[in-house]
C-alpha cells in the first residue's frame, strides 16, 4: 500500500536542511545558545571561589589563580565605590555575589532568546514545511491518489508535521544548547580534577552506544505506530464520509468494530513506542546513579585520604560541576526519543514530498488560445496500472472527433471508459498509444496551463466547496463581478433558488452542498462552468435521475451552456441525446459505432438499443 522511497540522507538530516536554509535565524539561535551555555556553566568556577576563598578562606596566599583574582578584584571593587576592605573573604563574597546576579540576569535573557527564537525558528521551518506538503497534494498525479489513501495523508499532513514541529523545537531548544552546557561543565570537572573527572566519564561512551541502539528501535516502531495512526484516521473519516449509509444500514456496530480493529493495533504500536521510551531513560537513569555513587565513593574516599590533590572544596565544586553536565545529558535524554519519533514522522513526510509530480511541460511546450477547429482522438489506447497479467485497455485504439462549435455525445453502458477517456483531455493521465490532438497540435505539447485555460469541466457527482454559493460560482475566478456570477446563475436557471437561500449569494455551502438539492447542486456546477467561458466543455452528465421539475431546470441551463460552444459530453439524458450532432457509442473501451442520432437509430445497433431503454424508463 504504502511504498517506500530511499532517499540518500536521513530525514533528521534533511529537516536540519530546512532549518539551516534560514540562516540568519540559525545564526541567532546559535549566538544566544552559546551566551546561554556559558551562564550555565560559569556558576560552577564560582562556587569553587566561593567554597575556597568565602566559606574556608584561603585568602591570597593559598588560593588559586582565579581564587587570588576574584579577592583583588573584589577590593577594587569596593575601594571603587568608597569602602575598601582588608578582608579577603568580604571581597570575594561581594564579587562572587556581583557576578552570580550578572550571570542569572545574561542568563535569564538569554534563556527568553534562546526559547523565544528556537520556537519561531521551529514554527517557520514547520509551516515551510506544511505549505510545500499542500503544493505537493495539487502537483502529485491523480494516479498517486489511487494508491493513497485521504486519512493516510490528512494523519501526514496534521500529525507527522505537528511531531516533526515538536522534533526541531526540541533540537533548537535541547539537542543544539545542551552540548555547550555539557562541555563547558565537563572542561569545569577536567579542571577541577582531571582524574576524577576522566574516572567518572568512564560510563558515558556505554551511554552512547545504547542510545544509538534504543534509538534506531524508537525510531523503528514509530513509525509503525504513525502508520497504525494513519490507518485509524482512514476508518474515522470512511466513517465520517459513509455516516448516512452506515445509518441507513445500521451498520453502526461493523463500523465500530472495522474502527476498533485499527485503533487498537495503534495502541499497540504505541505501547511498544512507550516501552523503547522508557527503556532510554531507565538507561540514563541508572548510568546517572552509577556515576554518581561512584564518584562519591571515589571522592570521599581521595578526600579522607588527601590524595590526588583534591580537598573537600574542590569536591564540592566538582559535584556541582558533575551536576551541571548531568543535568543537560538527561534532558537530551529525555529529548533524544522525542527527536527520533520526529525523525519517523519527517521521513513520512518527505515519502510525499519525494513523490514524482505532475510530468513537467516540455521545453517547447507551445500556448493555445480558444479552439478554433476541434479536438481529435487518434487511436486513443489507455490502461491504469499494469495488473498481474499486463496492462488491461481501459480505451482501445479510439478515433472520433469533435469539431468546433458542436456537440459530440459520448454514449455507452456503465464501465465503457467514458469518465476515463474525459480524464485524458484533462490531462490527468496520459495515452499509453495514440494521440489527441487540439486543433490539430498533439495534446502533450500544448503547455498544460494554457489547455485548461479553455477547458470548462461539469463533473459527473457535482462537487461544492465548503464556501458561500458566491465562491463556489466564481471558483478560479476570483476577478469576476457580482453582475457577472448573477449572469452566469440566470443562464444556469440557479439565480432564483440562490436568493430564496437564507443568505442569497453569502450562504455558505454544507461540505457537500448538503444544504441544496441534488439538481441545484448540478446547475451551480454548470453555472461555474458558464462563468469560466472556456471555448471547450467536457460534461459529465449525472447519472442520478432528477424529478422532472429539476430536470427541466437542470436542461435549460445545460442547453445555455452548450451554445456555440465545442462540446464533449457524456450523456445519459434522452433530450442531451438528442440534441447531438454526432453521437460516439463506446462499448468496453471500443468505439463500436458512431454517426448522427438519426442514423444510428436506422442501424439498429447498441445505441437503438440504449435509446429504446432511455425511452422505457
Ligand atoms: N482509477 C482507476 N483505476 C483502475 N481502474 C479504473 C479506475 N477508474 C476506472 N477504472 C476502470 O476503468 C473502466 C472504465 O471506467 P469509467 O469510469 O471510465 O467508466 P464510465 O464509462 O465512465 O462508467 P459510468 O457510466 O458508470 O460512469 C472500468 O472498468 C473501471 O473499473
Ligand atoms: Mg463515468
Amino acid at each position: 500500500m504504502v511504498e517506500r522511497l530511499r532517499t540518500a540522507s536521513s530525514p533528521l538530516r534533511r529537516l536540519f536542511g530546512f532549518v539551516a536554509h534560514r540562516r540568519r535565524d540559525m545564526a541567532l539561535v546559535l549566538a544566544v545558545v552559546l551566551v546561554s551555555g556559558v551562564a550555565e556553566t560559569a556558576p560552577i568556577a564560582i562556587a569553587k571561589v566561593f567554597v575556597e576563598q568565602v566559606l574556608i578562606g584561603q585568602g591570597e596566599a593559598g588560593g588559586d589563580d582565579l581564587g587570588v583574582l576574584f579577592v583583588k578584584g573584589g577590593q577594587a571593587l569596593l575601594d571603587a565605590v568608597g569602602s575598601a576592605t582588608e578582608d579577603t573573604r568580604i571581597a570575594a563574597l561581594v564579587l562572587t555575589l556581583l557576578l552570580l546576579l550578572v550571570v542569572g540576569v545574561v542568563g535569564a535573557f538569554a534563556s527568553y532568546a534562546r526559547i523565544y527564537l528556537g520556537r519561531r525558528l521551529s514554527a517557520a521551518v514547520v509551516s515551510d514545511l506544511r505549505s510545500a506538503f499542500v503544493r505537493q497534494i495539487m502537483a502529485l498525479p491523480l494516479s498517486f491518489y489511487g494508491r493513497r489513501k485521504t486519512g493516510d495523508l490528512i494523519s501526514r499532513f496534521a500529525n507527522d508535521i505537528q511531531l516533526t514541529y515538536r522534533g526541531v523545537s526540541l533540537v533548537l531548544l535541547v539537542a543544539l544548547p545542551q552540548p555547550v552546557v555539557i562541555v563547558g561543565a565537563a572542561c569545569a570537572a577536567l579542571w577541577l580534577n582531571a582524574r576524577l573527572a576522566l574516572a567518572s566519564f568512564l560510563l558515558l561512551p556505554v551511554l552512547a552506544a545504547l542510545a544509538v541502539l534504543v534509538g534506531r528501535r524508537i525510531r523503528k516502531r514509530s513509525a509503525k505506530s504513525l502508520a497504525s495512526l494513519g490507518d485509524s484516521l482512514e476508518a474515522m473519516s470512511q466513517t465520517l464520509s459513509g455516516l448516512r449509509v452506515i445509518k441507513a444500514f445500521q451498520a453502526e456496530e461493523e463500523a465500530l468494530g472495522r474502527f476498533e480493529r485499527v485503533n487498537h493495533r495503534w495502541f499497540r504500536r504505541q505501547v511498544a513506542v512507550g516501552t523503547s521510551k522508557a527503556t532510554a531513560r531507565a538507561v540514563l537513569e541508572l548510568v546517572y546513579a552509577i556515576t554518581l555513587v561512584g564518584v562519591m565513593g571515589l571522592g570521599g574516599y581521595l578526600v579522607i585520604e588527601g590524595t590526588w590533590g583534591l580537598n573537600a572544596g574542590t569536591f564540592l565544586s566538582f559535584l556541582l560541576a558533575l551536576a551541571t553536565m548531568y543535568r543537560p545529558i538527561r534532558r537530551l535524554g529525555r529529548a533524544y526519543g522525542e527527536i527520533q519519533e520526529a525523525g519517523s514522522a519527517a521521513g513520512r513526510i518527505f515519502e510525499v514530498l519525494d513523490a514524482p509530480g505532475e510530468p513537467q511541460d516540455r521545453p517547447s511546450a507551445e500556448d493555445i488560445g480558444p479552439i478554433r477547429e476541434g479536438l481529435r482522438f487518434d487511436r486513443v489506447s489507455f490502461s491504469y496500472e499494469d495488473g498481474d497479467d499486463g496492462p488491461v485497455d481501459v480505451l482501445h485504439e479510439v478515433s472520433f472527433d469533435v469539431p468546433a462549435g458542436k456537440t459530440v455525445a459520448l454514449v455507452g453502458p456503465s464501465g465503457a471508459g467514458k469518465s476515463t477517456l474525459a480524464d485524458l483531455i484533462l490531462r490527468f493521465h496520459s495515452p499509453r498509444a495514440g494521440r489527441i490532438l487540439v486543433d490539430g497540435v498533439p495534446l502533450d505539447t500544448i503547455r498544460r496551463e494554457s489547455f485548461l485555460r479553455q477547458v470548462a469541466v461539469v463533473e459527473q457527482s457535482p462537487f461544492l466547496f465548503n464556501a458561500t454559493v458566491r465562491e463556489n460560482i466564481a471558483y478560479g475566478r476570483p476577478d469576476v463581478t457580482q453582475e457577472d456570477i448573477e449572469r452566469a446563475a440566470r443562464l444556469a436557471h440557479i439565480h432564483e433558488d440562490i436568493l430564496g437561500l437564507p443568505d442569497g449569494y453569502d450562504t455558505i455551502l454544507g461540505e457537500r452542498g448538503e444544504t441544496l438539492s441534488g439538481g441545484q447542486r448540478q446547475r451551480i456546477t454548470i453555472a461555474r462552468a458558464i462563468l469560466k467561458g472556456a471555448s471547450l466543455l467536457l460534461l459529465d452528465e449525472a447519472t442520478s435521475s432528477l424529478d422532472s421539475a429539476s430536470e427541466r431546470a437542470v436542461q435549460a441551463a445545460l442547453e445555455e451552456l452548450l451554445k456555440g460552444r465545442t462540446a464533449l459530453v457524456i450523456a445519459h439524458r434522452m433530450s442531451t441525446i438528442e440534441h447531438a450532432d454526432h453521437i460516439v457509442v463506446l462499448e468496453g473501451g471500443r468505439v463500436v459505432e458512431q454517426g448522427s442520432p438519426e442514423i444510428l437509430l436506422k442501424q439498429g445497433g447498441l445505441f437503438a438499443h440504449l435509446y429504446e431503454l432511455g425511452q422505457g424508463s
